[in-house]
């Protein structure tokens, strides 16, 4: 029985800063920002939309398209958790009128969350197959203002629907994983903005790329020339391409072209969106089945790294007709309607962000894409409206 991806929803906020302003405020060289990290704009998410308005508008997307009687668990990964004991799938679920009956819960290990609940939730539809199950990934990346970190910042969602004849990618069997307990990036309690060792960060993400990608091809013997594509966490484009460089040494010219190429499709969302933690590697697969040309039976890898840290490899092929049920030109105009802040506004949004949220104060949404936001706090709980 194949199990795997039969929806996908994606959504980012209505804001952006573009790169070569970022730069030209922190007397950058543009070039940097492009070409050295490999992004172009990065989204901002105002104080209306967090993790979990986020994670709602990127699931109603889709959701009209959801047999509710056979959904079964909801799982919602995040490093931006707005609570430290209570679930935001559980504030999704009332969103959105999800069976009361669902299991659901948050789950966390940074940017790996999401691939967790993949797993989690194909465990849960091979052993319940008439059952789907729902994953999102939601996340704000605050590194902090005229930091290192600040050009690889972003914020978005994807929300996933896993099913039994998933209509977009069928997962393979096998995966190869590997973990070790480092300090390379993580957010203590008391603290707002990430604590990272930027290039430990980025030696460690290639070298756990090292530790899963050859033993994968070596337990399921493939060769890296069996792959249409493969799909990375990308914490900002340049890293994935620092992983594909070693993917594809010593390969004929075909791989490295098809490969190649493939990877520019993968990393066109992120170079528009940023960091989205742990649904960045999703929204690179997102980024290329709409962007690329793959045909029914085309095997993806898909590289998932989790600072602190845990990184995973494992393979999906896409599945005949998946085209029918993406959503490109939703994507293409969500990202193009967005306003460009000039730097200055972006600080005060940002600042604002770090701030406790003010109680019995309605904030009132200025979206275009995703009805859903975050209109305020009312004895310290979120109050979630649609518009
Ligand atoms: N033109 C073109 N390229 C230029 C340039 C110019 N004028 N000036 C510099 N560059 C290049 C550099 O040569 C370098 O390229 P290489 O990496 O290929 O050598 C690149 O730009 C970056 O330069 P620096 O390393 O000097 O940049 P930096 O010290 O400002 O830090 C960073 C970069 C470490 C990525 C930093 O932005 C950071 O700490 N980011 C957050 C941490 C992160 O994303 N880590 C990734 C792995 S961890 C992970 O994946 C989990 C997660 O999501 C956080």
């Amino acid at each position: 029985m194949d199990i795997g991806i039969d929806q996908i929803g994606f959504y980012t906020p209505n804001k952006f800063v573009d790169m070569v302003d970022l730069a030209n405020a922190r007397n950058q060289d543009p070039n940097k920002f492009l070409i050295g990290i490999g992004q172009d704009r990065m989204a901002v998410a105002d104080k209306t939309q967090d993790a979990v308005s986020m994670g709602i508008n990127a699931t109603a997307e889709y959701l009209d398209q959801v047999d509710l009687e056979q959904l079964g668990l909801l799982i919602f990964a995040t490093e931006s958790g707005i609570d430290q004991s209570k679930s935001a799938s559980l504030f999704v679920k009332e969103a959105l009128n999800l069976p009361a009956r669902i299991r659901t819960f948050e789950i966390k290990e940074a940017c790996f969350a999401l691939t967790a609940s993949l797993q989690v939730a194909r465990d849960y539809v091979r052993a319940h197959p008439h059952h789907s199950a729902m994953i999102i990934g939601s996340d704000i990346a605050r590194y902090g203002l005229a930091t290192a970190g600040e050009v690889t910042q972003g914020a978005g969602a994807i929300s996933m629907l896993i099913k039994e004849n998933p209509a977009i990618i069928a997962l393979e069997e096998g995966h190869t994983s590997h973990s070790e307990n480092i300090n390379d990036f993580w957010r203590p309690n008391n603290l707002a903005t990430a604590v990272v060792d930027g290039h430990y960060s980025r030696d460690v993400y290639l070298d756990f790329f090292k530790s899963t990608f050859k033993p994968f091809l070596a337990e399921k013997q493939l060769q890296v020339s069996d792959f249409a594509g493969i799909c990375y966490h990308l914490p900002y484009t340049k890293m994935g391409y620092k992983a594909h460089k070693i993917a594809i040494e010593g390969q004929d010219d075909e791989t490295v072209k098809r490969l190649s190429d493939n990877f520019q499709l993968s990393a066109k969302y992120s170079r528009q969106v940023g960091n989205i933690y742990t649904a960045s590697l999703y929204m690179s697969v997102l980024s290329l089945l709409e962007n690329g040309d793959l045909e029914a039976g085309d095997r993806i890898g898909f590289f998932s790294y989790g600072s602190g840290a845990m990184a995973e490899f494992f393979s999906g092929k896409v599945v005949a007709g998946y085209q029918k049920r993406l959503r490109p030109a939703l994507h293409a105009r969500m990202l193009k309607e967005r306003i460009r802040l000039g730097v200055g506004q972006y600080e005060d949004i940002f600042t604002e962000g770090l701030e406790a949220l003010p109680e019995n104060v309605e904030f009132t949404s200025d979206a275009n894409h995703g009805t859903w936001y975050l209109a305020g706090q009312e004895g310290y709980v979120r109050q979630y409206k649609q518009k």
